[in-house]
C-alpha cells in the first residue's frame, strides 16, 4: 500500500472516531489537527506528520510539548501521591506552589492563594470571594473579554461567543480600548476616552456598588488587543479611589508570555487579585487565583473541588516555574516575540491581508482585514489560512469576534528557527489565500467561534 494513502487513512480515521464519540459542545475546531505525541514545540499528528504548534494550545503547553523536567516532575508526583489535594489534607507541593506564586504574582500586603484546574474556575471563584468579600453587588467587565467557559466565569465575560450565557446580575459591560478599532470612533486620546467612560458608568450606578474590574492586561480571545500605554494604571487608580477591587486576568498572557511574569507589570500596576490558567500548569489542569487574605479566607469551605490543589497538578506547576527561572523564559518571550513580531510586519509588505500586527512578547495577533482603509475583519480567510498553514506544518487558532485575528502563543521555548519557520509558512498560506487557491471547501466547518 501506498504510504501517504495509509498515513491519510490514519489521520481520517481518528477525525471519525472523535465526531462519533466526543460531543461538540466541547469543540472550538479550526482545523482538523490530530495528535498521537509531541516533542518540543511540535506536535505529532495522526500521521506521524510534525506540526509547528503555534498556538501551544492556547497557551497552555508553556514549556512545550516534552520537556524533561517536567514530565520527570509530573511522573514523580503520579507514583508517589497521585490523588492527594489540599481540600482535606495539606500535600506538600501544593503548599510549596502557593509559595512560590505568592512570591511572583504582582500585589501587597498579606496575601493568600486558591488553587482550581482552569481559568474558569479561577475567574468565577475569585469574582464569587471578591462579592462576598466586599458586599457589593456590581462587577465592571469589558465587552468582547472572554473569562472561562463555566456559568460564573460566563456570567462576568462580553465575548461574541457566550451571548447564551446568563450574565451575572451586577454585570455592566464597557468598551476595551482597541488602538486599531477605536470604540469611540472620536481620533481623541484612546485611554482617556476608555476612562472617561468607565467613569460615567461608575457614576451611573455609584462607584460604592461595585465589588470589582475585571479586565485581562491584554484582550486575548476578544481580539488580542493591546491596550493603550496608560490604560491600566489611569484604571488601577479608579479602583483605588473608589474602593473596588482590581481582578486582573492573567490567564492567557500571564506566567512570562509577555516578557514578564505577569503582563500587567509592564504597566506598573498591582492588581489586588490575579488569576492564572492555561500556561501555569505546563498543559495540565493548574489554576490560581492569588489576592488579599481577607478574600480569600472569606468563608470555609466557600469554594471547593475535590482534586484541587493535587499534588500531581501542583508538582507540574513548581516544574513550570524552576523552567521559568533556570531557562530565563520572560527574557526569551520577549526576544523570540520580538523576531515574531518583525517577520509578521515585514510579511505585511507584501501580504494586503495584513491589516495590523499587534502585542507583547509572545501574545501576537495578526489582524486580516479584507480592505486596509475600512479595516473589514476577514474572518473566511482567517479560517483558510489556519486550515492551510495546517497543510504546510504549522498550527495556530483564531480569535476576535469576527474570528479573524490570528492567535499566536507558542511555547516559551521556541526556538529562532521554529519562528522563522512560522512566519514562512504564514506567509504561504496568506499568499495562497489571496490568490484564491484555497477553496470554501476547505474550512466547511471551521467557521471559528
Ligand atoms: C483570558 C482568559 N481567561 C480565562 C480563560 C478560561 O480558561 P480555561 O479555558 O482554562 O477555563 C481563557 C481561555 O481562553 C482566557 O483566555
Amino acid at each position: 500500500m501506498d504510504v501517504g494513502t495509509a498515513r491519510e487513512t490514519e489521520a481520517a480515521g481518528l477525525l471519525e472516531r472523535d465526531a462519533r464519540v466526543i460531543g461538540a459542545i466541547e469543540k472550538l475546531r479550526f482545523s482538523p489537527l490530530t495528535a498521537v505525541g509531541g516533542e518540543g514545540s511540535e506536535l505529532i499528528d495522526a500521521d506521524g506528520r510534525r506540526v509547528l504548534d503555534m498556538s501551544g494550545t492556547w497557551g497552555a503547553a508553556s514549556l512545550g510539548y516534552s520537556d524533561p523536567v517536567f514530565a520527570e516532575a509530573v511522573a514523580g508526583a503520579a507514583a508517589s501521591m497521585a490523588g492527594a489535594s489540599i481540600l482535606s489534607s495539606v500535600p506538600e507541593p501544593t503548599v510549596r506552589l502557593a509559595e512560590e506564586l505568592l512570591a511572583r504574582a504582582p500585589g501587597s500586603g498579606e496575601r493568600k492563594v486558591w488553587l482550581g484546574h482552569s481559568g474558569s474556575d479561577a475567574n468565577e471563584t475569585a469574582v464569587r470571594a471578591i462579592e462576598i468579600a466586599t458586599g457589593r453587588p456590581r462587577m465592571l467587565a469589558f465587552e468582547g473579554a472572554y473569562h472561562g467557559g463555566t456559568s460564573g466565569s460566563m456570567a462576568v465575560s462580553g465575548h461574541s461567543s457566550q451571548e447564551h450565557a446568563k450574565a451575572h446580575p451586577g454585570r455592566v459591560l464597557v468598551p476595551y480600548p482597541d488602538p486599531y478599532r477605536d470604540p469611540f470612533g472620536d481620533g481623541d486620546d484612546l485611554a482617556a476616552a476608555a476612562l472617561a467612560r468607565i467613569d460615567a458608568a461608575l457614576a451611573e450606578h455609584g462607584p460604592e456598588t461595585f465589588a470589582a474590574v475585571l479586565v485581562e492586561p491584554i484582550m486575548s480571545d476578544g481580539g488580542l488587543i493591546e491596550p493603550p500605554s496608560g490604560f491600566l494604571p489611569g484604571l488601577a487608580a479608579r479602583c483605588a479611589r473608589h474602593g473596588i477591587l482590581l481582578l486582573c486576568d492573567e490567564v492567557k498572557v500571564g506566567v512570562g508570555r509577555t516578557g514578564t511574569f505577569a503582563a500587567c507589570a509592564a504597566e506598573g500596576i498591582e492588581p489586588d487579585v490575579v488569576t492564572f490558567g492555561k500556561g501555569i500548569g505546563g498543559g495540565l489542569p493548574l489554576s490560581a487565583a492569588v489576592g488579599p487574605a481577607a478574600v480569600m479566607d472569606c468563608a470555609t469551605s466557600f469554594a471547593i473541588q475535590t482534586t484541587a490543589g493535587n499534588a500531581v497538578c501542583a508538582a507540574a506547576g513548581l516544574a513550570v516555574l524552576a523552567r521559568i527561572d533556570e531557562l530565563d523564559l520572560p527574557a526569551r518571550a520577549a526576544e523570540r516575540g520580538a523576531q515574531l513580531a518583525a517577520g509578521l510586519r515585514e510579511l505585511a509588505a507584501e501580504r494586503e491581508l495584513i491589516g495590523d500586527v499587534r502585542g507583547r512578547g509572545l501574545a501576537l495577533g495578526v489582524d486580516l482585514v479584507r480592505d486596509r482603509e475600512a479595516r473589514t475583519p476577514a474572518g473566511t480567510e482567517a479560517a483558510k489560512t489556519i486550515v492551510r498553514a495546517l497543510e504546510l506544518g504549522v498550527a495556530f487558532f483564531c480569535v476576535g469576534p469576527e474570528s479573524n485575528v490570528l492567535e499566536l502563543t507558542p511555547p516559551l521555548t521556541v526556538t529562532e528557527a521554529e519562528i522563522d519557520r512560522a512566519v514562512e509558512v504564514i506567509g504561504a498560506a496568506l499568499a495562497d489565500v489571496e490568490a484564491g487557491r484555497v477553496p470554501d471547501a476547505a474550512i466547511e466547518g471551521y467557521a471559528g467561534w
